[in-house]
């Protein structure tokens, strides 16, 4: 039988509470004094003043499911893996075991509980790095590793992979260990040197398996040694359904079908990255606003406002009534307010503020729309820096829109002449603040 999202859920916290983890609620996606983080990105980013040890936890082994936003990877959304809101499920050591206990935990988890197919997975252990000559090679997790999985299935990666943290600028962070499946050769680019360091789909991430939260990184990108050594693991709850409910992408899970479903037109042959970044954005939409966020021009305010534009943008490239967009609010609501209150009692606010949204993005965005089909008949493969900036400055139409119509087009934008322009033009306006 293959297991629920719920079941999921279950399993995960119940095995970390036998194993001595108090069980916390999600955070809010708002970071608490925090002024680094746009938006709660990871498990971990509200326990951050335990692990440098400014605060003490209520117990020093905790887990839970958190309710996460990311942005950073938002032009992978579309592809099977990449979703900007995402929950995470965490275990947390704060200064209580370290690598051998989270390993162990790790593919107890894996092996036992969820009983993945281990002949598929691979672990990464940090490889030391001349950037970070202060962090070791992690030998020790490699060893432990070693009782569980052959050496060929040990890979060694430097700081842009291992190394992780921290969440925003400053704050802990630590060189880690992560557990990816082979998808199978299908899911390949077929190079001979594919791995789970090659970005082509077929090694999934489903477990960072510890942060070993042993460094707090300045300003600077200098290291500190912590005052604690600590873990901290998390496993995308998403991830763990598509291999589990055997699935070929996160768009086909139990919780996350029946959003697209509301999008599709019936009948209708629907380009499914629309759908796939439609779904997404609304579901992260829909948690921002219940967390109190309202679309604006700055910090998380943008964040939200963006991803509505881009929904609003793909319901109209795939022809998709933008009513359907509220229908699949409605629908996140319905299947997520059983873990999360707080959608249920702003049910009313979400849906106004979508609809709000949506009425005043809709007139710059035909505006913008036809004036870019005569940018576009004017282009051979990069629509100028020039008609990009336009569309910004006359009708405020935002260039990352830009250039998902170029992309829909075949087209690319020429965005580091757009930023020139818009530098320049920043530039100009700080001269007549200053002269005045
Ligand atoms: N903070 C780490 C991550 O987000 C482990 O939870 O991958």
């Amino acid at each position: 039988m293959k297991p629920t999202s719920d079941e999921i859920r279950k399993r995960f916290l119940d095995f970390f509470s036998e194993n001595g983890h108090l069980v916390i609620p999600s955070a809010s996606l708002i970071p608490i004094g925090d002024p680094t983080l746009l938006m709660v990105n990871s498990g971990m980013a509200p326990l951050k003043p335990y692990f440098t040890g400014e605060k003490t936890p209520p117990q020093t082994r905790l887990c839970n499911i958190q309710k996460c936003v990311r942005t950073n990877d938002i032009d992978g959304v579309g592809d099977r893996h990449h979703l900007t809101f995402f929950e995470m499920m965490g275990n947390w050591s704060i200064g209580d075991y370290f690598k051998e206990d989270a390993i162990h935990l790790a593919w107890t988890m894996i092996h036992d509980v969820f009983e993945f197919d281990t002949s598929q997975l691979f672990a990464t252990v940090y490889s030391g790095d001349p950037k970070f000559p202060a962090v070791p090679p992690d030998k020790e997790s490699e060893r432990i590793w070693l009782k569980f999985l052959p050496p060929e299935r040990i890979v060694h990666l430097g700081a842009d992979c291992n190394l992780w943290g921290p969440a925003g600028e400053t704050g802990p962070c630590g060189p880690c260990t992560e557990i990816f499946i082979d998808r199978g050769e299908q899911y390949g680019c077929g190079g001979s040197n594919c791995d789970p360091h090659c970005w082509c789909g077929r090694f999934l991430e489903i477990w960072n398996g510890g942060v070993f939260m042993q460094y707090y990184m300045h300003e600077d990108h200098s290291l500190t040694e912590l005052p604690l050594k600590s873990v901290d693991a998390g496993a995308g709850l998403e991830r763990f359904c598509v291999i589990l409910q055997e699935v070929d992408s996160v768009y086909e899970i139990d919780t996350i079908s029946p959003i697209t479903e509301v999008l599709m037109p019936e009948g209708k042959n629907c380009d499914s990255r629309s759908m796939r970044i439609m779904t997404d954005h609304i579901r992260s939409a829909v948690f921002m606003i219940a967390d109190g966020v309202r679309p604006a021009n700055t910090r998380m305010e943008y964040v939200l406002r963006r991803i509505i534009r881009r929904a609003i943008l793909h319901a109209n490239l795939s022809k998709t009534d933008s009513s359907r967009l509220i229908a699949a609010a409605v629908k996140v609501v319905d299947i997520f307010s059983r873990y999360y209150p707080e959608l249920e009692n702003n049910r009313g606010e979400i849906i106004s503020t979508l609809e709000l949204e949506a009425s005043a993005f809709g007139k710059v965005l035909r505006q913008g729309i036809r004036e870019f089909s005569k940018v576009a008949a004017k282009s051979t493969n990069v629509v100028s820096a020039e008609a990009a900036f336009k569309l910004h400055d006359t009708l405020g139409f935002p260039v990352d829109l830009t250039k998902e119509l170029a992309l829909a087009q075949g087209l690319s934008v020429d965005e580091a002449g757009f930023k020139a322009l818009l530098e320049a033009q920043r530039e100009r306006s700080r001269q007549k603040t200053l002269k005045r």
